[in-house]
Formats: structure tokens, C-alpha cells, sequence
């Protein structure tokens, strides 16, 4: 806890990314990756693999990575040595991140809230504000036109984030976060012709005789983003969340 006190003290960021817990979360996500790295270690080659396969055919001269986070996911080193300039977008950029950038003019770091309702929506009032959110009117995203868009492992979290800072019904959840899904994937289209993104789609919790008993799913309109792979996540262990049972995650990329 005081390590995580110290690096929390330690990571700049805006207002907004400290009040809404987005700070915390970065932290907790650096904490929980070395904790688990040994169950997280194919994950993260799956997602740098499907990454590193397009960038060799696709050959982009300017990226936007969105959820950039700890770059966990991500290959910067090919995406160095492919593209002249890479935009890393997120709420929250770590120290390392931020020394990572220094080093190399090519990486520009871009603090920026995706959802673009941080600035809307008022954190702990009551729920009743989703009822009406002007979706076609919101901040557009404002970043640079580029030849690839990777939206890297934030799907299912745009949403849930915001849940956890403004509690809601499940009911309420499922239609805000679908809304905020489906906005996602219009967005990156309206950024980049090509766009590659990889996601957790179906999280699936697993008891020791290797027993579902539990599984969850959403929806989203993927547009006309194709298929390309599908991998498994075991983002908790078991003792991570639970003694008695694991959490799995179904990882699926796509492309367009
Ligand atoms: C699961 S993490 C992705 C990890 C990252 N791809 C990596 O390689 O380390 C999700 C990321 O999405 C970011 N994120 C979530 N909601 C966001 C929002 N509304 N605007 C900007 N970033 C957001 C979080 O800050 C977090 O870094």
C-alpha cells in the first residue's frame, strides 16, 4: 500500500484523471501486472503479436494508440521502428511512459478523456444525468488524422470505469455502457481508415474442478471491423480475486 502511495504521489496527471480514479487505476494496474505476470505473460505476446503482423503489412507512417496505458499490450519498439510519429493517448501517463517519450521525439503523449464525459457528467450525483447525455454532441476527440488507429484493450473499460466512480443499476449499465461501445468504434472509423483493436469480450470465472460458474458477455456494433484472432487472458489467478475461483478473459482482435 505505501508503494502504491509513493508511485500515486509520484504520477502527474490532471484533476480529472485523480477524481475519477483513473490515477488509482493506473497504479493498481502497474501493481497487479507484476503480481500476475507470469499468468499475463501470453496475453500481452498475443496482443504485441496481432499488433506486430499488422503494422508488417500495413506499414503506417503516423499511429494513434487510445488506452495506451503501461504499454503493456503494445510493441512500442515496432511501432519506433515502423511510423514516423506515434500519439499515445490516455487519461494517465506513467512516469516510465513519460521518460519513455522524452527519449524519443517520435512519441507524442496526449492526455486526453476518450469518452468524452468526464467533462459532462457529474461524479457521485445520482444516475438519473445518463437518462440525458446529448451522444451525437459530445467533445469530438481532436486528435490527428492518422494512417492507423489501435485501440488497445479499452473497450468493456471506458464504460466500466465510469460505473465505478458513478454507481448504477445493472439495467442502466447495460444500455450507458452499449451506447458508449458503440460510440467508441464510430469514433476510431472517424479517425483512421484503418483501425485494429483488441478487447476482452467474455469474462469467464472458473472454480478448481474447472467448472464455469459464471459467465458475462456484451454487445457492441463492431461496424466492419473483421475478425482476425482470439486468445485467452487469465487476467486473475486464483488468490488474485478469489481463492475458489479464477477469472479468464475471451480476447478477440480485429481489424479493418
Ligand atoms: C486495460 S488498460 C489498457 C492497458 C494498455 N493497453 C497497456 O498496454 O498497458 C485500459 C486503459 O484505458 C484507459 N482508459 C479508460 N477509460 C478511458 C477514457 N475515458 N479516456 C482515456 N483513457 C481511458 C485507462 O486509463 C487504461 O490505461
Amino acid at each position: 500500500m505505501i508503494l502504491e502511495w509513493l508511485e500515486y504521489l509520484r504520477t502527474k496527471s490532471t484533476k480529472t484523471a485523480k477524481d475519477w480514479g483513473y490515477v488509482y487505476q493506473n497504479i493498481s494496474l502497474k501493481f497487479r501486472s507484476r503480481r500476475c505476470a507470469k499468468a499475463w505473460k501470453s496475453h500481452n505476446e498475443n496482443c504485441r503479436e496481432f499488433v506486430r503482423g499488422h503494422l508488417a503489412k500495413t506499414q503506417p507512417k503516423s499511429i494513434v494508440v487510445v488506452g495506451s496505458g503501461l504499454l503493456l499490450e503494445v510493441p512500442i519498439e515496432a511501432l519506433l521502428a515502423t511510423a514516423e510519429k506515434v500519439y499515445l493517448v490516455d487519461l494517465v501517463h506513467a512516469p516510465e511512459i513519460r521518460r519513455l517519450a522524452a527519449k524519443h521525439p517520435q512519441i507524442e503523449l496526449i492526455e486526453r478523456d476518450i469518452s468524452g464525459l468526464l467533462g459532462l457528467l457529474k461524479k457521485g450525483t445520482g444516475p438519473f444525468q445518463l437518462k440525458n447525455i446529448p451522444w451525437k454532441q459530445l467533445p469530438v476527440w481532436d486528435l490527428p488524422k492518422v494512417d492507423l488507429i489501435i485501440s488497445a484493450n479499452l473497450l468493456s473499460q471506458i464504460p466500466l470505469m465510469i460505473s465505478e466512480a458513478l454507481p448504477m443499476t445493472s439495467e442502466t449499465y447495460e444500455k450507458f455502457a452499449r451506447s458508449v461501445r458503440d460510440q467508441h468504434i464510430e469514433r476510431l472509423f472517424g479517425q483512421s481508415q484503418k483501425v485494429l483493436l483488441f478487447a476482452d469480450f467474455e469474462t469467464r470465472y472458473i472454480g478448481h474442478d474447472g467448472q464455469r460458474i459464471k459467465t458475462e458477455m456484451y454487445n457492441v456494433n463492431l461496424q466492419d471491423l473483421k475478425f482476425d484472432r482470439e486468445w485467452i487472458w487469465e487476467i486473475s489467478p486464483f488468490g488474485e480475486t478469489s481463492k475458489d475461483y479464477k477469472i479468464e478473459m475471451l480476447v478477440r482482435g480485429y481489424y479493418s
